[in-house]
């Protein structure tokens, strides 16, 4: 830990009765909480406690594993008998661990399951669970992407790249699961979309400041340039950071001719306007504090590299890389609804519930 806890660890209490209320837990309703190796038991006690003044019924799933956020997917659900009946008849998923692109959990949300990641320290539960106005800003968003037939962004560091849209899935996370087959993560707010297959093209410049959030936490030392033909990106130029993203693209070929890692998954943009940007400065690589921090903040462009197998693709590589940039524009249909990193576009706006205090 490189700074002391913030928060009260008897607060932990308090924060998830408010969360399982935003999720709109009902007496009558059951949870079931997925745990691993990894799950520090507050976090469960907690979840406990607050199910118990709703007056829900709660229990745990601990698995024999231990993930860690830079591996996506968890498919040890299957290895244990009835686990995955127990999940369609819940009403309600928390995980700790990334559920995303599992079959099991897709098996869950066709039951009505719906699903909470949790995946951050409680300092950032508290600082980022969802202030008001969060899920119409996300839903707004969602809706005008799953509209558009071509995202376009630019940069004065010289980003000029288009794909086509329309033809996978788009998603929005606003913080709690409250509709049936929701699956979101408690501290995020942002939409994701994946390009049309083949069709993205151009050149990516990431520049000194931007983020990797995803398998490394740090900011980006280094101009990259990443030029992209039909989906794929063909070649990658720069120092450090150019560096990792070949050695870790190539270390996660499963043949010689298996260019899925290089493919380019979802796109999107944060909305939360309590993400606050030093946050890589403060803590360092300790991921326990950005997982939700990393994709949500407001205007920041994520440009990653891998599967798309969650939005109906077939790329299920295991490669996945998340780099958000700032101060980009985003065009959708020649709108711009991001300019130079600010969003414009007042409808996925959401106000910040102050103070925002950076440097902690
Ligand atoms: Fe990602």
């Amino acid at each position: 830990m490189l700074r002391p806890r913030e928060t009260n660890p008897m607060s932990l209490a308090f924060l998830y009765r408010k969360e399982l209320e935003l999720c709109k837990v009902r007496p009558d309703e059951t949870i079931v909480v997925i745990s691993n190796l990894a799950t520090p038991a507050e976090y469960i006690e907690a979840a406990f406690a607050a199910a118990a003044e709703i007056g829900c019924g709660i229990y745990e799933m601990k698995l024999n594993a231990a993930f860690s956020t830079t591996h996506i997917g968890g498919e040890h659900v299957w290895h244990t008998k009835g686990a995955i009946e127990a999940i369609e008849a819940a009403d309600m998923v928390i995980a700790h661990h990334i559920t995303l692109g599992t079959e099991w959990m897709a098996r869950g949300r066709a039951a009505g399951t719906r699903f909470l990641m949790i995946l951050d320290h409680p300092d950032v539960l508290a600082r980022m669970q969802s202030p008001p106005g969060l899920k119409e800003a996300s839903t707004y968003a969602r809706e005008k992407v799953a509209k558009a037939k071509e995202l376009r962004v630019l940069s004065r560091a010289g980003t000029d790249f288009r794909c086509g849209l329309g033809e996978l899935r788009t998603v929005t996370q606003w913080g709690y699961a409250d509709e049936p087959g929701h699956v979101d993560q408690w501290g995020v707010g942002h939409v994701s979309t994946w390009p049309n297959i083949g069709s993205a093209e151009g050149t990516v410049v990431l520049q000194p400041g931007d983020a990797w959030v995803l398998p490394y936490v740090r900011y980006v030392e280094d101009f990259v340039h990443l030029d992209i033909e039909k989906g794929v990106i063909v070649n990658v130029e720069g120092k450090t950071d150019a560096k990792l993203i070949r050695d870790f693209c190539e270390a996660h070929r499963k043949r010689a001719e298996d260019d899925n890692p290089w493919h380019v998954s979802h796109l999107g943009w944060g909305i939360h306007p309590n993400a606050v940007l030093d946050q890589i400065a403060v803590h360092g690589p300790d991921i326990s504090k950005l997982v939700c921090t990393g994709r949500a903040w407001p205007g920041s462009f994520l440009f990653s590299t891998g599967p798309n197998a969650q939005a109906g693709g077939t790329n299920d590589t295991a490669a996945h890389i998340d780099l958000p940039m700032f101060g980009t524009t985003v065009l959708l249909d020649n709108e711009v609804v991001i300019e130079e990193g600010r969003i414009v576009d007042h409808g996925m706006i959401a106000e910040p519930v102050y103070p925002l205090n950076v440097a902690s």
